[in-house]
């Protein structure tokens, strides 16, 4: 993972931002979230916020809410939304990685598809960043594809054991659930399970 501009992913979603409407723009929260909500509270972090329905949402129920991407697009558009519904979310572009640099503390971060996107390397340098920012007793909400999910289309596809051993030290994972996780219907090469790609959310908490 590389905090440079050449960051090999950046190319990759700036094409999908240039599209009419990536796959995962639904327009809302995913379900997932909405059913969590209760638990998603205080100062929260939302990681990979694409253009922040879901920093967005969380603002609007009463959270202090920070957004992070590594791209300007979606970041411009989540600001215009900030705007026009009248919500203070402070929205940053940054590299997932480099989190643990912010000065702000967090009672939880949200993580709506990044997770899904890493490699082993990001992903463990992405842990331990989440690792870095986060005190114990904050908590993560993650949602990614799952293993269940069949094709090759999409994101990589994690298991339980996948994040078990991702957050095995330093972390206790309260719970992985099967969920979905909703995309735009009819998106050529974005073709997953009706009703929602087979996903997993997972809650979990940082230790002392
Ligand atoms: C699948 S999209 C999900 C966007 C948003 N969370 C949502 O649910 O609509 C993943 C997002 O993570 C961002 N992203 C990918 N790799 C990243 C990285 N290394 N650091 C920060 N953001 C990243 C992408 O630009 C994209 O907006």
């Amino acid at each position: 993972m590389h905090s440079s501009d050449s960051h090999p992913e950046r190319s990759r979603f700036e094409t999908y931002y240039s599209a009419p409407q990536a796959p995962w723009e639904i327009g809302r929260p995913q379900p997932a979230f909405v059913a969590a909500a209760d638990s998603i509270r205080g100062r929260v972090l939302d990681v990979g916020c694409g253009t922040g329905e879901l920093a967005l949402w969380l603002a609007e129920r009463g959270s202090a809410v920070t957004g992070v991407d590594f791209l300007e697009r979606p970041l411009e558009v989540a600001r215009g939304k900030a705007r026009a519904r009248g919500l203070a979310v402070n929205f940053l572009k940054m590299e997932a990685a480099a989190i643990g640099t912010l000065p702000e503390r967090f009672d939880a971060v949200t993580d709506c598809g990044l997770f899904h996107v890493f490699d082993d390397g990001g992903r463990a340098a992405y842990v331990a960043a989440l690792a870095q920012l986060l005190e114990p007793g904050a908590r993560l909400f993650l949602l990614c594809f799952s293993t269940a999910e069949p094709g090759p289309q999409g994101p990589r596809r994690i298991s339980a054991a996948d994040l078990r051993a991702a957050f095995a030290r330093g972390w206790q994972i309260e719970s992985i659930e099967p969920a979905v996780f909703e995309t735009v219907p009819g998106i050529p090469g974005a073709e997953f399970t009706p009703g929602g790609a087979r996903a997993l959310f997972a809650v979990i908490r940082r230790a002392g």
